[in-house]
């Protein structure tokens, strides 16, 4: 070949050599079409300015990538390397913690009992309330971290513990003003609908009149929430409450997602199916009929991905796991996500949801290495963009400690994360001591 007249791609950053290269691209490579692992053995894959560029075997690198000056090649080493992980439920911004809770639960006292005697979210809304602007940029700043040295580049971020206009939207404007300086991408929902505050015990309709008519229409304005939320629960919202708010929501462009069917069963997935929602998150307690729905029965509405947290229900320690194998074999698209929060859920680990999803939610390796990337993304509606090592997605990139797929859900509760490339940049690198 003519040497002068080959067209090259062109590169600034090149990760060869993968024991694995796991893409999760979609099939055929067709906006819209349900992904695959995609796994590429001694894959490489090439990204310019952020984007990636290119993906492919190994063997084809040479003659069909070349790197521009100052661009860097990393030998993967036979490691796998993979998209970077999408964490699409966190409830991120909260002061305090819920240890001693922890402790009334393990000696008996139910969630929903702690709850209603003033504890629960309710004491973390107190928390939340009295920190300074700064105490919350700083401790969302430093979860972020956490989640980015796990190999997290996408956060969901849930605000939900302000509970008044000001409280709510403090919360928010926390998440873009972190966000604009972090590496991390993070995702806003306004949760107002997270709990009834003590200011409306009596009249719960009253404050989901405020919600609709003042919260929604100023997260809007100002844009800083993409996702409205609602927890459809007894204690929490009735479904005639979270269609109001999630119908506001959308009123004013933020597309809708629902806590639904977590501790009891409460029509959560029908409700967000008939909705249109972009997801519904929990689902231990979900129908057949709710099952039904998330599989695609409701004709041309958008079909809400199921986002499994089975965090939440190991450390609630009440069983019950939601029923992924029902999902999946039903044909919905199924999420994990740690779920984030002082209450239910106080990790960050997504790597072990990965491992749950295998030992409690017979997950395959496969359908849990999705259901933390492209899975998680879709749930975000974000699978244009980040989620899967694609031609023109971010050049999001993890490079593990492990060498194969089906190692990634087995060595349980560690990180495998070894780099963590945020649009073609290092920002995480981890070695064993000896290694350095
Ligand atoms: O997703 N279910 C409601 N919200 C959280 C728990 C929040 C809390 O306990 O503070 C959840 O599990
Ligand atoms: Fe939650």
């Amino acid at each position: 070949m003519d040497e002068s007249k080959r067209t090259w791609v062109e590169a600034d950053l090149i990760i060869s050599g993968a024991g694995e290269l796991i893409t999760c691209a979609r099939a055929g490579g067709t906006p819209g079409a349900r992904s695959t692992l995609g796994v590429i053995s001694g894959g490489a894959v090439a990204a310019r300015a952020g984007r990636v560029v290119w993906v492919g075997k190994g063997e084809a690198l040479q003659e069909e990538v070349r790197l521009i000056r100052g661009g860097q090649e990393v030998d993967a080493d036979g490691r796998v390397v993979m998209p970077g992980l999408v964490e699409c439920h966190s409830h991120l911004a909260f002061a305090g913690d819920r240890a001693d809770e922890f402790q009334l639960r393990v000696a008996g006292s139910t969630y929903q009992e702690i709850a209603a005697a003033g504890g629960g979210i309710m004491s973390t809304v107190h928390a939340t309330r009295a920190a300074s602007d700064e105490t919350l940029r700083a401790l969302t700043r430093r979860r972020l971290d956490h989640f980015l040295r796990y190999g997290v580049t996408t956060v969901e971020a849930k605000s939900g513990y302000g509970l008044s206009q000001d409280q709510e939207i403090r919360l928010l404007e926390v998440y873009r003003d972190v966000s604009a300086a972090h590496s991390v991408d993070v995702v806003p929902t306004l949760l107002a609908g997270h709990a009834v505050p003590v200011e409306y015990t009596d009249r719960p309709d009253d404050y989901v009149k405020m919600v609709a008519k003042r919260m929604i229409p100023t997260a809007a304005k100002h844009h800083l929430a993409k996702f409205c939320d609602a927890f459809l629960e007894k204690g929490a919202f009735n479904t005639d409450q979270c269609r109001r708010i999630l119908e506001a929501g959308l009123e004013y462009g933020l597309l809708p997602k629902l806590h639904g069917d977590q501790l009891s069963y409460g029509g959560g997935a029908e409700l967000a199916a008939e909705l249109g929602a972009v997801s519904v998150d929990h689902l231990d307690h979900v129908s057949d009929a709710g099952i039904a729905a998330l599989a695609g029965a409701g004709g041309d509405k958008r079909v809400p991905v199921a986002v499994l947290l089975p965090g939440a229900t190991f450390f609630l320690g009440v069983g019950g796991y939601a029923p992924a194998r029902k999902l999946l074999d039903a044909g919905a698209r199924v999420a994990l996500s740690t779920d984030l929060n002082p209450g239910s859920s106080p990790t960050q680990n997504l790597w072990l949801m990965a491992t749950m999803g295998g030992s409690q939610l017979g997950m395959t390796a496969d359908e849990v290495v999705r259901a933390i990337t492209i899975e998680a993304a879709a749930a975000l509606a974000l699978d244009d963009e980040v989620g899967s090592l694609e031609v023109g997605k971010k050049a999001d990139i993890l490079v593990l400690e492990e060498t194969r797929t089906a190692e990634i859900p087995y060595r349980y509760g560690m990180n495998p994360v070894w780099r963590v490339y945020k649009e073609g940049r290092l920002v995480v690198k981890r070695d064993l001591a000896g290694e350095v």
